[in-house]
């Protein structure tokens, strides 16, 4: 959702500022803000891009060595310049960027507002900088630091905070309360950023935040303590990305990048993973739990979006291949129910970011109830990936474009090697069986090559006669059902159009009244198992002039015969389908995307990481 970005050095802030503001502007981009200290406080903000607040600073110019910035994904109040942040107290002196969720916001500010306390903005932020600048003002004997402890146990909800205040003019403050925050340590000088993409260029030394703890740091030092004031030391961990990852190389948009990245990202999540030379699969990660996984009573998974459908994936994996029982959960569904979980069961969290409030909250609830938390996970060092039991990283690099596409894969490898190693675990799955699907995972980055060379053209093409279709539907089986989800999902997010994916048996009982001339169809064709059914559902749509997209494979050329177009793709075992099959419908969104004009690394209304329920 929104980003946080503090600097304190040498170097000019607000040029740092801006720089960290548009790596992280993937994470929400209605506005942006950032409050430098330099004798005085001084804020700039504008509603919109990074960019509108850069040429703002270059004209107005904005001197300084320290501050902090932010950009927003609104959630109290519109975007406007006056809603952005940072948000300052009455006085002027104290000023606050803030991600999350104020819960008791309205409680607060009526009783701040019966106080006589004027407020600006819509926002809940608003709100701390008041009742901060109160606390603080309410006695000599209360230090700064003192003051955001007291006005944190007031706050119920969830935040990431950097603040500043002009009494202390060498230091930022910040919090963390279910809103991620870490802080990068360089030479006589410190960074702060709510994820490391800011930070990466400057120094790979970094401190992760935890739940309920504060910092104060200078240039030279940093002082973490719990919101209850007990002193911590906590790790330096090294960061594992570089520049290069963070960066477009050449390509227009950061999603075509990523897709264009897939046979490298896939190739990683298996290296040193999936052994040739020993037939089996190694994922040092959940060694020490693969008991208890191979004896669970069940697999739930739970997850959000993207990741919702590799964990429907995930499903149809770990029945075929481990025969262990699955259920697929929404993440935000799955906590607000009683859920039957407990011991004996295991909860696989699934989530590129590892940041999503409601996985998070998922994870948090069948940990309280006992079950083993597993997580799959993109991001190292984030929340999930710290919090979880164990775990298996997804290794796909930096995912920046909003829209996932390499994530998806790489948590779909991720999956296979699990469900493949409980099943070897299990005894189900022989050593022929192993070799044979070890052979053809390790041909998977290649085959995913041949589509992004062959196939990238033709869809190009073919996205420029589709580009103003009002709606979608998206048709697959078994495996590629959800993959069904995911292409529809990919384009209704970057293009805007109303897309819908089904299980192609479904679309009888109900889409298929939508079909006339007007609508494509796009049917996944390209597991053995289910082509004759495909092919039904294909005559189906035939029938009421529907126009067909088919993901087919040469195994299948009747398929080709009797659709509109065509994408054809290499074959391989029905369970790894959906690592080739969902190249071409990423594609397929992202040019049509393209030509509608749509800002594709950045579509309205989305954010890329969603820490907010
Ligand atoms: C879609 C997309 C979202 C995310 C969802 C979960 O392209 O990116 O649907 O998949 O918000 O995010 P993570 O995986 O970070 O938990």
């Amino acid at each position: 959702m929104c980003g946080i970005v503090g600097y304190i050095g040498d170097r000019k802030a607000s040029d740092v500022l801006i720089k960290g503001l548009k790596r992280l502007e993937y994470r929400g981009y209605d506005s942006a803000g950032v409050a430098l200290i330099n004798g005085s406080l001084e804020v700039r903000k504008r509603k919109g891009k990074v960019d509108h607040l850069s040429k703002l600073i270059a004209k107005e110019g904005l001197s300084g060595n320290m501050g902090i910035g932010h950009t927003r994904w609104a959630t109290h109040g519109e975007p406007n310049d006056v809603n952005s942040h940072p948000h300052v107290s009455e006085n002027g002196k104290i000023a606050v960027v803030h991600n999350g969720i104020i819960e008791n916001y309205s409680s607060l500010k009526k009783q701040l507002a019966d106080r006589g306390k004027t407020f600006q903005s819509q926002t809940d932020t608003e709100v701390i900088a008041l009742l901060l600048e109160e606390i603080y003002n309410s006695s000599f004997e209360i230090s700064f630091e003192e003051a955001i402890q007291l006005t944190l146990k007031q706050i119920v909800g969830t935040y990431g905070l950097a603040i500043v205040h002009t009494d202390s003019p060498d230091k930022i403050y910040i919090a963390r309360k279910g809103s991620p925050l870490l802080l990068g340590i360089g030479e006589n000088e410190m960074f702060i950023a709510s994820d490391a993409s800011p930070i990466v260029e400057f120094t790979n030394k970094v401190i992760y935040l935890d739940d309920g703890e504060m910092a104060t740091i200078t240039r030279d030092n940093y002082k973490v303590k719990t919101i209850d004031d007990v002193v911590l030391t906590k790790e330096v961990h090294e960061l594992a990305i570089g520049l290069e990852e963070i960066e477009k190389a050449g390509y227009p948009h950061f999603m075509l990048k990523e897709i264009f990245e897939q046979p490298r990202s896939i190739a990683d999540c298996m290296r040193g993973r999936v052994v040739k030379e020993t037939n089996s699969i190694q994922l040092g990660g959940i060694e020490d739990v693969m008991d208890e996984l191979v004896n669970a009573r069940r697999i739930v998974i739970a997850a959000c979006g993207t990741s919702w459908h590799s964990g429907l994936v995930g499903e149809y994996l770990f029945e075929e291949l481990a025969k262990l029982p699955v259920e697929v959960e929404y993440a935000s569904e799955f906590r607000y129910r009683d859920p039957l979980i407990g011991r004996g069961d295991v909860l696989l969290v699934i989530s590129q970011s590892g940041e999503t409030a409601d996985t998070l909250a998922a994870m948090r609830e069948a940990k309280k109830r006992g079950a083993l938390v597993l997580g799959i996970c993109n991001v190292v060092g984030s929340t999930i990936s710290r919090d979880t039991d164990a775990g298996v990283f997804t290794h796909a690099g930096p995912e920046i474009g909003v829209a996932s596409t390499k994530a998806f894969t790489a948590q779909v490898v991720v999956l296979t090697m699990m469900a493949l190693a409980v099943g070897k675990h299990k005894g189900i799955l022989k050593d022929d069986d192993m070799r044979m699907y070890i052979n053809e995972l390790l041909m998977l980055p290649s085959k995913v090559e041949y589509i992004l060379e062959h196939a990238n053209e033709p869809i190009k093409k073919m996205a420029s006669l589709f580009t103003y279709a009002p709606n979608f539907l998206y048709l697959g089986r078994s495996y590629n059902f959800p993959v069904a989800l995911e292409g529809a999902l990919k384009l209704k997010e970057i293009s805007y159009i109303h897309a819908e994916g089904y299980p192609a048996a479904e679309m009888k009982h109900g889409p298929i009244a939508l079909i006339d001339e007007m609508m494509p169809v796009v049917v996944i064709a390209a597991t053995e198992h289910t082509n004759d059914k495909m092919i039904s559902n294909i005559e189906e749509v035939k029938a009421r002039k529907g126009r067909i997209i088919a993901i087919m494979n040469d195994a299948n050329s009747d398929v080709k015969d009797i659709s509109d177009f065509h994408i054809s793709i290499p074959t391989t075992k029905d369970c790894f389908s959906p690592l080739l099959t969902v190249i071409p419908l990423q594609l397929l969104s992202y040019y049509i995307a393209v030509n509608r004009g749509c800002n594709v690394d950045q579509p309205r209304n989305l954010a890329k990481s969603v820490t907010v329920e």
